[in-house]
């Protein structure tokens, strides 16, 4: 049975923009498919508001303010409003969108932290914070560099970015040093707050088993809150931000004041429109978050313990979007794999509701994502244009030229049936998080369409009776009702013009699913109908990878001109490292060949390494009386569940090192093609036999 409608209303959320640099590709990957949602729930009769806001406090924005000579305030006023800009651009619609800095956001938070700190969940304590002679102050997060404790890589103050990508607290880095002078820092001793996160265990086990959503998002939170929890420091020395009660010197970390804006835009949303915010976050409303997979931990643990802990309502869903590639690379804005949605898409007159098709279409919501001009060309090309532009079309064009009107006609039984049938199918998997799904039903209801009117031959049937023809039409232009209803979510402003042409009076938007099987009006006049969707041609596309490849240049150029240690990139992204050589020509003898113990092995236990992005813990029998425990970068790339009793190779002797805190006794080897491919043999082999 689908999930909705539901008599509890629905709140849907999107995970906060960090609002100073501009909008990508990588954030519409989650923003669409949450109002498509949105839109979708609307159909179905769902209740339902959908917030969101710009995340303004936190270390980047004034790191970056610093640089760029301006204020924090500044800073994210203009990138509040470019975000506020693009959204719309590209059909976003939300009923709130404001800002953590908001009056609104400053108060919540406060009764949050208030009554977290009443109830005994936070705790003071020394510690050693990073402080700078030079500048003379305390360098919170990205005001320090250093080397990661644990793997020995260039990492910042919260989180080792290039190494291991562990979560860094205040204090653990070494050899800090400060990023606003580049001088040498020192350890000072400073009391801080602590969120007792520790004492949440059993409260979020117990929650995780029930939590909606994506099944990636829960099975990544019950293996991280089944290995530790550990205290989070919830203050920050800095003036910008959320003031901590009571601390005038302190701010409470961004991680604390950015999912309260939820909260606070909700209030916004309830104030402008008469509604309740409470029914969500104190009733039984449910709340369905939107985010980036790289966001869960704090969203599936962090988020429900905090609200858990100050009394509000918890999640009910969270849904986790895979990660986006740009033609076939890792995403980063460094190194110039990056579609801006103004400047690489918008701008060169490319229509929103393409690319929100193309992004909802190409996989599934929780896969990784690539984008290339080429597949979204042809994707454009062989799908809208050519299936239901092409069906929209050909009926129009042969109604508006024969009838100049609907005719009349009832709906034939298996038309109904399609119809029907698909709007059961999309309701179903839009409970099921499954846009690709609902959009692959649409477009199979218009190919329906296509074969409806070619195999009735209606421009035969026009010359020997009429009546008969009519009626083939009347069909047609139902179909074409239904798909317009049903693509509304996906194709909104392309679906306004669609209803027009149809002869449909009233809102689109406010169209539900159930209309879509009224009957056409016969009679209604029918205007000249015009091509929807137009072919995107070659040198459209070839004009853009042109640009791709030269912002690629660009910043490779930058990247060989940069200086060693220098801090490239302050942007927030985590940004991954794409490894594709060095080549190497060095000549090693049979006998160093023969040192590599290499092996054939078969993984018995896969699960994700907790706050790291990129690893796998596994354990592989290569034929010893134990399971080797190893450590795999295919975290982004391998479903755990898929890869048990997978035979794999290994090499075996190689120096045991610890990853991420979790000791590596070996390696798997793999092909790196910007995502791992792992090696494995040509047909099962007892594990532990030797590869030479
Ligand atoms: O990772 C990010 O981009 C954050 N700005 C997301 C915040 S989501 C929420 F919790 F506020
Ligand atoms: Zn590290």
């Amino acid at each position: 049975m689908s999930k909705f409608p539901s008599d509890k209303p629905v709140l849907v959320t999107c995970g906060l923009p960090y609002v100073n640099g501009k909008a990508h590709i990588g954030h519409l990957r989650t923003y669409i498919p949450a109002d498509i949602f949105v839109r979708s729930l609307k159909k179905q009769g769902q209740e339902v508001v959908f917030v969101c806001g710009s995340d303004t406090h936190g270390t980047p924005i004034v790191v970056n303010a610093e640089q760029l000579n301006t204020t924090p305030d500044e800073l994210v006023r203009k990138y509040h409003k470019h975000f506020d800009e693009t959204f719309k651009d590209m059909n976003i619609h939300f009923d709130a969108f404001g800002t953590t800095d908001d009056p609104e956001n400053h108060n919540r938070t406060l009764d949050i932290v208030s009554k977290l700190i009443e109830s005994g969940y936070t705790y003071p304590k020394i510690i050693e914070i990073a402080y700078c002679p030079g500048c003379d102050r305390f360098l919170p997060d990205r005001y320090v560099q250093g080397i990661c404790p644990h793997c020995g890589e260039t990492a910042r103050g919260d989180e080792c970015d290039q190494g291991c990508e562990k979560h860094l607290e205040p204090g653990e880095l070494k050899e800090p040093k400060c990023t606003v002078c580049g001088g040498g820092a020192e350890y000072r001793k400073q009391e801080h707050y602590f969120f007792k996160l520790s004492e949440f265990k059993d409260f979020l086990l117990e929650y995780l088993e029930g939590m909606e959503g994506t099944s990636n998002a829960r099975n990544y939170a019950i293996g991280w809150v089944k290995q530790e929890l550990t205290d989070w420091c919830i203050t920050r020395n800095l003036d910008w931000g959320v003031k901590f009660p009571g601390h005038d010197d302190l701010v409470v970390y961004v991680w604390v004041d950015a999912p309260i804006g939820y909260i606070a835009f909700t209030e916004e949303w309830a104030s402008a429109n008469n509604g309740d915010w409470e029914k969500f976050w104190k009733g039984d409303g449910r709340i369905i978050h939107f985010i980036g997979g790289d966001i869960t931990y704090h969203h599936c643990i962090f988020w429900p313990a905090m609200l858990k802990g100050a009394g509000y309502s918890q999640p009910w869903a969270v849904v986790a979007s895979g990660m986006v590639k740009i033609e076939d690379k890792t995403f980063s804005k460094s190194r110039g794999y990056v579609v801006w949605v103004g400047e690489d898409y918008l701008d060169h007159g490319f229509h929103p509701d393409l690319l929100r098709y193309y992004l909802t279409s190409y996989t599934s919501h929780t896969k990784e994502l690539n984008f290339s001009w080429k597949v979204f060309q042809e994707k454009i090309n062989t799908e809208l244009v050519a299936v239901f532009g092409n069906f929209l079309y050909r009926t129009l064009l042969f109604a508006h030229k024969n009838f100049g009107e609907i005719p009349e006609g009832e709906i034939e039984q298996d038309v109904l049936d399609h119809i029907t049938g698909t709007i059961t199918k999309v309701n179903g998997v839009m409970g099921d998080y499954e846009f690709k799904k609902a959009v692959d039903s649409a477009m199979a209801l218009a190919s329906y369409g296509n074969v409806y009117f070619q195999s009735n031959e209606p421009w035969k049937l026009i010359k020997e009776d009429k009546t008969a023809c009519g009626k083939v039409v009347a069909n047609c232009i139902q179909i074409a009702k239904a798909l317009t209803i049903l693509f509304e979510p996906v194709l909104p402003q392309k679906m306004e013009e669609a209803w027009a042409q149809i002869g449909m009076v009233g809102d689109i938007h406010a169209a539900t699913y159930s209309d879509a099987t009224v009957l056409v009006n016969s009679g209604t006049q029918l205007p000249k109908p015009v091509i929807l969707f137009g072919k995107i041609e070659e040198d459209q596309t070839g004009k853009m990878e042109k640009i791709s490849s030269a912002r690629v240049a660009e910043a490779l150029a930058k990247e060989s001109g940069a200086k060693d240690g220098e801090v490239k990139d302050m942007e927030t992204e985590k940004e991954n490292k794409t490894e594709t050589g060095p080549e190497t020509n060095e000549e090693i003898t049979f006998d160093d060949f023969s040192k590599l113990d290499i092996r054939i092995g078969k993984i018995v236990t896969a699960e994700p390494v907790r706050k790291s992005n990129k690893l796998m813990r596994l354990e592989v029998d290569i034929g010893e009386d134990t399971p080797r425990q190893l450590v795999a970068g295919i975290k982004e790339t391998h479903d755990p569940v898929q890869l048990i009793g997978r035979q794999v190779v290994v090499f075996a002797n190689l120096k045991p090192a610890k990853l991420c805190g979790v000791e590596s006794r070996g390696m798997v080897l793999a092909g790196d093609t910007n995502g791992a491919v792992l090696l494995t043999p040509e047909k099962d082999v007892v594990p532990g036999t030797r590869v030479r």
